[in-house]
């Protein structure tokens, strides 16, 4: 019998990315392979984002588009899972609207599919598996992680901060802590097969482990992942303004491994906004993190997150975030349209979505522009240094070039010579042009020799 294959579809965020690894390792397991499209896949699992009503409406399309798929090939199984199986609303339309999903579990369940799976093979009818709550953390999961340097390992799970706009607290449950001493085995696993560039993940990695006994905390862990050799640089994401301590500066200002990028959604720039937005920090108090960051970091690069036309949002309170922009001076700021969530405080609240779209629309321009700007002028610092940058491979848009990131997330252009391989490698390189969203630059060195040999074979734990 031909070898079953899988194919799956991520939206969202880097954790989806890494539960999508999971799943993977799980059906590899089971013995399927990677199918290279979709079309000749045995099971299909579409991940899902419910972050913004955009991310749903690309996965919905998706879904619907499989329909043809699904009566072209009955045997295959298709599966919805990731957070917007979380919500009650998906399943009420899968059902009415996408007769040929086979199977639909959540964010808690996903280390069940290999029953599921079975469950859905024998079965006429949809099979629903979604918990409404998190279990226990649990390890040792298969996973079937991308080839090359870098890695991505969970630290926590969920979040307990409950912003009036986020679907996350209700999609992904309350913070569960992994064990410190299962993360540093972990990393350490991944440093001897080659892994060189490691992220710690989680919706909000700056509570990491006030939850576990004895309490630990993001920097404590760091420290721990910085002894371990072969890590080149370790990164962190995503991070609260609220939590992010002055320990945490501390470490990361001694440290030659955690990168200089700090992103700091900061979401908006107007007190009252914030304060509805219940983020539980000021314009002022956020500056003021952005000044101790600044000095004790002085090479790092500053992003954010930013949401327009939140409900009740004034052209005054618009200001205050462009004010708010100007004095930072981010490198890059990821820009959203307020969606409203079901289930969230704010999409309940008078009006639901109050703030006409071309107001927000224009906002939005705005903002761009001025960042857009800044972005420019923060880039031209960076002329004539010399960095070394991580090659990730050859660049979409243009293959004469490779796309390299440096250790502060910056993204750098350079000459691609097609006999040369440098995929996956650390080039040292001096960087001579500096545009909006990246940096050009030419290697002035060799790449440095591999921490560890290749792998030949994947791990499956
Ligand atoms: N509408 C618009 N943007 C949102 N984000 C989260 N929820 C919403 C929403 N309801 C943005 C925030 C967050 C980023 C991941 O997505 O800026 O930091
Ligand atoms: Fe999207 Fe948030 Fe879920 Fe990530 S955690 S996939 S951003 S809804």
């Amino acid at each position: 019998m031909a070898q079953r294959r899988y194919f799956i579809k991520t939206y969202g965020c880097q954790m989806n990315e890494r539960d999508s690894e999971i799943m993977a390792g799980q059906l590899e397991e089971l013995g399927y392979v990677p199918a290279a499209r979709d079309q000749e896949a045995d099971v299909i699992v579409v991940n899902t984002c419910a972050v913004r009503g955009s991310a749903e409406e690309h996965a919905l399309g998706y879904i619907g588009q499989l329909r043809q798929l699904k009566a072209e090939r009955p045997s295959m199984t298709l599966a919805v899972a990731g957070c917007m199986a979380q919500e009650p609303g998906t399943i009420a339309w899968l059902k009415k609207h996408a007769p040929q999903v086979d199977l639909v579990f959540g964010t808690h369940n996903l280390h069940q599919l290999p029953q599921l799976l079975e469950q859905a093979e024998a079965s006429e009818e949809m099979v629903i598996d979604v918990w409404q709550s998190a279990g226990e953390v649990v390890e040792h999961l298969p996973s079937r992680r991308k080839d090359g340097v870098k890695a991505f390992v969970n630290i926590i799970y969920g979040c307990d901060k409950f912003c009036t706009y986020c679907i996350v607290p209700f999609t992904r449950g309350k913070e569960r802590s992994r064990e410190m001493g299962a993360i540093v085995a972990e990393v350490e696993a991944l440093a001897r097969e080659g892994y060189q560039d490691v992220t710690v993940l989680g919706q909000n990695v700056n509570s990491y482990g006030h939850d576990l006994n004895p309490p630990r905390d993001l920097a404590d862990l760091l420290s721990e992942l910085e002894k371990i050799d072969g890590v080149r640089w370790l990164r962190y994401t995503t991070s609260h303004p609220r939590d992010f301590s002055q320990k945490l500066i501390d470490t990361i200002a001694a440290s030659s491994k955690i990168t200089r990028h700090v992103h700091l959604p900061v979401q908006a720039g107007s007190n009252a906004i914030l304060k509805r937005m219940n983020r539980k920090y000021t314009k002022e108090s956020y500056l003021d993190l952005i000044e101790r960051v600044k000095e004790k970091i002085p090479d790092a690069s500053l992003t954010t997150d930013i949401i327009v036309g939140f409900p009740g949002e004034t052209e005054a309170d618009f200001e205050e975030t462009l004010d708010l922009i100007r004095r930072v001076r981010y490198d890059t700021a990821f820009t959203f349209i307020y969606s409203p969530r079901e289930k969230t405080p704010a999409a309940r609240w008078e009006g639901r979505d109050p703030v006409p779209n071309p107001v927000k629309k224009d906002r939005l321009n705005r903002l761009m522009a001025l960042q857009y700007q800044i972005s420019w002028e923060q880039n031209q610092q960076y002329l004539g240094r010399e960095l070394l940058v991580l090659v990730e491979g050859v660049s979409k848009k243009d293959h004469q070039v490779w796309a390299c990131r440096t250790h502060n997330n910056k993204v750098v252009l350079i000459d691609r010579d097609p006999a040369i391989d440098l995929t996956d490698r650390f080039v040292p390189v001096r960087i001579t042009g500096a545009k909006t969203f990246y940096l050009t630059g030419e290697a002035v060195g060799n790449p440095l020799p591999d921490s560890a040999p290749r792998r030949v074979e994947l791990p499956m734990a």
